[in-house]
Formats: structure tokens, sequence, C-alpha cells
């Protein structure tokens, strides 16, 4: 697969033309953004760990009938993936009350819900990403009410897959956050990425955090943190595949 021009920079990946018109390559960054991108650092190793974290969790969940963008892996930083338009909408399900749930609602961290919530924002970094729900995705055309369905029903098993491969990890799926795109001929699938900066992760018996609120809170012990995840993941993951 031939490299070609850059297409486009995010706060955490770079996006690559290849000669396929269909695929394209993402590119991990170390970078760190947080708050609309208010605050601004370097999380060494991080893109290495991102791109492999999520590239095993794209296969778990392809396998459990999630389609995805994930093709194949090309090196420590860099993906071949579909490519997609994506819908502008980020996806949030919530296990246990943490970050902007706690804060909206006036409750602590940690309360584990009975069932999982589901909440959408538009994702458009000069508004700051707004909340809005199904209704309003509508009424601005982000999305039709067969593809809000699907999302939700891939949201909602992406969760019951994670949160059972993470459990056998020792490690707690509080919450995440996933965006999903359009294959040229309308087809929906998961894309973007699921890693310590998309998802929060307390290990099981300590309740240590192990994902980027350490560096949005400035918790410190950010490398080690995402080193200590992904060693976790790279000793259950054979097991959870094989299965
Ligand atoms: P929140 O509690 O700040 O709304 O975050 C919910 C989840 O979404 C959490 O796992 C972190 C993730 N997230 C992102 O991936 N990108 C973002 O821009 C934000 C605000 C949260
Ligand atoms: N996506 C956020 C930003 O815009 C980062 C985050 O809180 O995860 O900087």
């Amino acid at each position: 697969m031939e490299k070609r021009v850059q297409l486009y920079e995010g706060k955490a990946k770079k996006v690559f033309a290849t000669d396929d018109p269909e695929l394209l390559i993402v590119s991990y960054k170390d970078d760190a953004t947080a708050f609309n991108g208010l605050k601004k650092g370097t999380i060494a190793g991080k893109g290495v760990i991102n791109n492999k974290m999520s590239n095993r969790l794209m296969k778990l969940l392809e396998a459990s009938g999630v389609p995805t963008h994930f093709v194949e892996e090309l090196s420590d930083r860099e993906t071949l993936v579909k490519k997609v338009s994506i819908v502008p909408l980020e996806v949030i399900i919530r296990n246990i009350s943490a970050g902007s749930f706690a804060k909206h609602y006036g409750v602590e961290e940690g309360i584990v819900f009975d069932s999982p919530t589901i909440e959408f924002s538009y994702k458009n970094d000069e508004l700051g990403d707004p909340l809005l729900n199904e209704y309003h995705a509508k009424a601005l055309k982000l999305a039709t009410d067969g593809e809000i369905q699907l999302i939700k029903k891939y949201s909602f098993k992406v969760n019951e897959v994670l949160k059972e491969f993470w459990k056998s990890c020792g490690v707690t799926l509080v919450d995440f956050k996933l965006e999903f795109g359009r294959l040229s001929d309308g087809t929906v699938i998961l894309a973007d990425e699921i890693s310590p900066d998309t998802c929060r992760l307390w290990d099981s018996k300590t309740g240590e955090k192990m994902d980027k609120d350490r560096f949005r809170r400035d918790l410190g012990g950010v490398e080690d943190a995402y080193r200590k995840i992904m060693a976790r993941l790279e000793e259950h993951y054979e097991a959870a595949v094989g299965k």
C-alpha cells in the first residue's frame, strides 16, 4: 500500500491517502489535548500504545459482530483503515458516574449504574462539542433515524464486549466515547479509536485511574499508566480472542 498525501491532522492523529481510494492510513501521535484543546501536552509513547490497543479492541469487536474501519496494522504508529466520512456525533456510553456526568448532575464519581447510559454530542470544536439528543441530531441532519438506531445498537454491543474483556484484565470500564463513519456505499461502521484517550479505565481492585484523566487532572504517572494498561491488555488478549 502506497502512502500518499496527508489529508488531515487532528489533535492525536494524522490521516494520509493511499493509492486505494477506499483506504486511508492513520498515524498516531504522542500529542495530547484536553478541554477542547485548551490544555496541551505530550505523552511519550502514547501513539504506539493507542494504535496497538485500538487495533486489538477493534479486532475483538469485529469478531463479535461490530463492523469497524480496521484493516491492517502497518507499523508501531500506523494503521490501514477503511475510508469513511465521519458521522459528526460523539457517542458516550457510561457504566459508572464520572467526569462530565458527575459534574452536570452533581453526584460523586463511582456510582455504578443498573444499566448503561448513552448520550450524544455534536462533533464540532468551534461549538465545544455540545450535547444533543436524537431529535436534535435528526433536525440538524447529522444522521438518519436508521443510522442513529444502528449506532445505538452497536454502541451498547461495544460496551458489552469491552466491559467483559476489561473485566478479564482486572480493569473496570467506566465510560468511553465512540465515533462512527459511513463507507462510500453508506454502510455505517465503527471508526476513530478506542484507547486510554477515549475511555475511562480503573483498576478493579485499587480504583487507580489508568487513562487520560491522569493527564486531564494532572495526577502524574501518565506515561506509566498508559504502559500499564497496555500490558494488562497484552496479558489477557490472546485468551479473549481465542474464545
Ligand atoms: P466526559 O465525562 O468528559 O464527558 O467524558 C466521557 C468519556 O468520553 C471519557 O471516557 C472520555 C471520553 N472523551 C473523549 O474521548 N473525547 C472528548 O473530547 C471528551 C470530552 C471525552
Ligand atoms: N478531545 C478533548 C480535546 O479536545 C480531549 C479530551 O478531553 O479527551 O482536547
